[in-house]
């Protein structure tokens, strides 16, 4: 898991768009008039139903799509005529299917490629290679074929492909996909550790309990528009419009609700949280019934 730190969360604005809208040809908008920002160093979960436009959106963010209308600012910049490639050095994109990307013979040369893509000297290549394959604990398939590893490496695989290149940002869409429980806190521990590392983090995700477990920020978008935006604890405050929006809270954040009038914290987003809270709550009691005594 080495590497140096990178700047810690700031106010400075990494990404923008101002009144971004995109339609694919004909069709009618998939994004209609998003204006955001997004922080460097910031954590960032992007949720919506299906066809809402979160890989649309995403897609603006280093340069696979172009606005039909508005604007893509990169640390202030207009991105509009910078091309993909330049921008992959500071924005990468790991894309909903693993398959999609792999395409080496070996896991080594497949995460090789990206830094070897942007010109690094030899020794600087092989020196990422082998951290990104040591980040996400992929060392000892180095020689293997990745097309041939099991799902949850493939998908390692493809975003250490992309961390290799060592983005300041990096956009995962639904990275979690397909992965069972052990696999998907394996990787969100891993992303986690590259967040306090200093990058910026936007994950594509339909599985809520991961925004309240691991992503302070989060947007919802609703048919191609920027529904809530804020800090997670917030927007899942607003339980009624995410349900309108087929987005269901965690389990425990619905009992945490039910449990507010006894005197637990409301806006629990963890079993943990919930559970700390209800232990307070007792030891408040029982400090309050000796007091009594
Ligand atoms: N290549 C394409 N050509 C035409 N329409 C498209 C294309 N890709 C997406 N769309 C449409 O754009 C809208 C937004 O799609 P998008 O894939 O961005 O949604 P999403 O939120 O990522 O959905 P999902 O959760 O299913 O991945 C949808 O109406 C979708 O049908
Ligand atoms: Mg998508």
């Amino acid at each position: 898991m080495a590497d140096e730190p990178m700047s810690s969360q700031t106010d400075t604005i990494c990404l923008e768009t101002r009144d971004l809208w995109f339609a694919y040809g004909d069709n009618p908008p998939a994004l209609r008039g998003i204006s955001l920002t997004i922080r460097a160093g910031d954590f960032v979960g992007l949720v919506g139903q299906n066809g809402s436009g979160k890989t649309t959106l995403a897609k603006h963010f280093n340069g696979l799509l172009r606005p039909t209308q508005g604007q893509v600012l990169l640390y202030g910049q207009d991105i509009r005529d910078r091309p993909v490639g330049e921008l992959a050095r500071t924005v990468g994109y790991v894309f909903q299917n693993p398959d999609h990307q792999i395409f080496s013979a070996t896991t080594r040369e497949e995460i090789a490629f990206g830094p070897r893509n942007l010109g690094l000297e030899e020794a600087e290549v092989q020196r990422r290679t082998e951290q990104a394959m040591e980040h996400f604990d992929l060392t000892e398939y180095a020689d293997h074929q990745p097309a041939v590893l099991g799902f949850g490496l493939r998908r390692k695989v493809s975003i250490a492909a992309v961390y290799s290149m060592r983005p300041q940002i990096l956009i995962l869409d639904e990275p979690t996909a397909g992965l069972d429980w052990h696999c998907t806190h394996d990787l969100m521990e891993r992303l986690t550790a590259l967040h306090r590392q200093g990058h910026t983090i936007i994950l594509i995700t339909h599985d809520m309990r991961l925004i309240a477990q691991y992503t302070p920020r989060c947007m919802v978008l609703r048919e191609g528009k920027l529904l809530l935006y804020d800090d997670t604890r917030k927007v899942f405050e607003h339980c009624d419009l995410l349900r309108e929006t087929h987005i269901e809270l965690p389990q425990v954040c619905e009992l945490a609700r039910e449990l507010a009038p006894i005197g637990v914290r409301r806006d629990a987003l963890t079993v943990p949280e919930l559970c700390d809270s209800y232990a307070d709550l007792i030891a408040r009691r029982e400090v309050t019934n000796a007091g009594g005594h």
